[in-house]
């Protein structure tokens, strides 16, 4: 099949992707290289090992999934650039990280946009949310599937009960606008880091606060060094699975139907899972009393609520308004 296609690109004057043309040359398997910047015990990494597994059952003698986990083979300041040079070949970045190559995925990153999880979900599944997986195919990046990981709690060296507790601190964001925006909402200060230096940055001093799932909390041991964990909810960290479109659509096309019929099934099990692995992450945080945490009332989650939402305003104009109104139209609330 490979030998097949090889000819018949050749024969129409067409080239192959590196990786998957010499592969076609040695009848070998096609490698397909799946970076990341979490551990194995997440979502995100669970993902990653089970697509590996269910690759290695089915299409064992024609496609190797190498994963390379936490940032082992590069991080996420690089990684999106090594996918477009054709380095590695699979990535599931989160949503926050893709703010260079689209405005629209900033609709993620808006705090207090979505209810819960199951929101997000029913927006990612929606038209409007398939189509922003296809919304970087100018830079040759294509969106395989959405990934949960969960919603964003905010941490701190001090309490944090109101808005104005927040103030002075400094906060470690990704690389983010809208994230900078929501903190400079209730008077805080970010710095853009790479995932890999958060925990040092907040033990070192260089930040005194993060926004995190349960899950990035635990397995990065930031609770170890943030004292209080405020349950705020106030957005969500998912990821969406992507690869180098020229890369992708190289691969011969029975081997690729297969591969995006696992990517189905390997996303419905990480969307299944994620929150039971979230939930399990708060509990070891519970039980470490290394980091208190702390509940919010009604009213004092409606006054964060209120101090960040104007970031939406700020952003809606490079978002668009029909991206924004489907993301509100997913809430439940928002079918009463
Ligand atoms: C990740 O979960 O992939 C990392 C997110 C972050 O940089 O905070």
């Amino acid at each position: 099949m490979l030998k097949t296609l090889l000819a018949a690109c050749l024969a129409a004057g067409l080239t192959l992707p590196g990786a998957v043309a010499q592969a076609a040359k040695a009848d070998e398997p096609i490698v397909i290289r799946f970076a990341h910047v979490v551990t194995d015990d997440t979502p995100k990494g669970q993902g990653a090992l089970l697509l590996q597994k269910l690759v290695a059952e089915r299409l064992g003698d024609r496609v190797k999934v190498e994963v390379h986990a936490n940032s082992s083979l590069v991080g996420d300041a690089e990684e999106l650039a090594a996918l477009q040079r054709g380095d590695v070949h699979l990535l599931a970045p989160s949503l926050a990280k893709f703010e260079q190559y689209t405005p629209k995925l900033k609709v993620f990153d808006l705090p207090f946009l979505f209810d819960d999880l199951a929101a997000v979900d029913r927006f990612q599944q929606r038209p409007t949310g398939r189509d922003l997986l296809l919304s970087m195919s100018q830079h040759g990046i294509i969106g395989l599937a959405y990934w949960h990981n969960g919603m964003k709690q905010l941490s701190a060296n001090r309490p944090l009960q109101q808005p104005a507790d927040a103030r002075e601190l400094s906060f470690r964001i990704q690389s983010s606008k809208v994230l900078e925006a929501q903190f400079a909402a209730v008077g805080a200060r970010s710095v853009k880091l790479p995932f890999a230096e958060v925990r040092s940055a907040l033990q070192g001093g260089k930040v005194q606060g993060a926004e995190n799932p349960w899950s990035n909390l635990y397995s990065q041991q930031l609770y170890q060094v943030q004292p209080y964990i405020s349950e705020t909810n106030h957005g969500v960290l998912d990821y969406m699975l992507v690869s180098n479109a020229r890369f992708w659509y190289g691969i011969p096309h029975e081997i690729r139907s297969e591969l995006e019929a696992i990517i189905d099934e390997v996303t419905y099990a990480v969307n299944q899972q994620a929150a039971r692995l979230n939930a399990a992450d708060r509990e070891r945080i519970a039980a470490s009393g290394k980091s208190r945490i702390i509940a919010l009332s009604d009213a004092e989650r409606a006054a964060w609520r209120e101090a960040m939402q104007p970031v939406w305003q700020q952003f809606e104009g490079e978002i668009g308004a029909t991206v924004l109104r489907a993301a509100k139209a997913a809430n439940r609330s928002a079918q009463n």
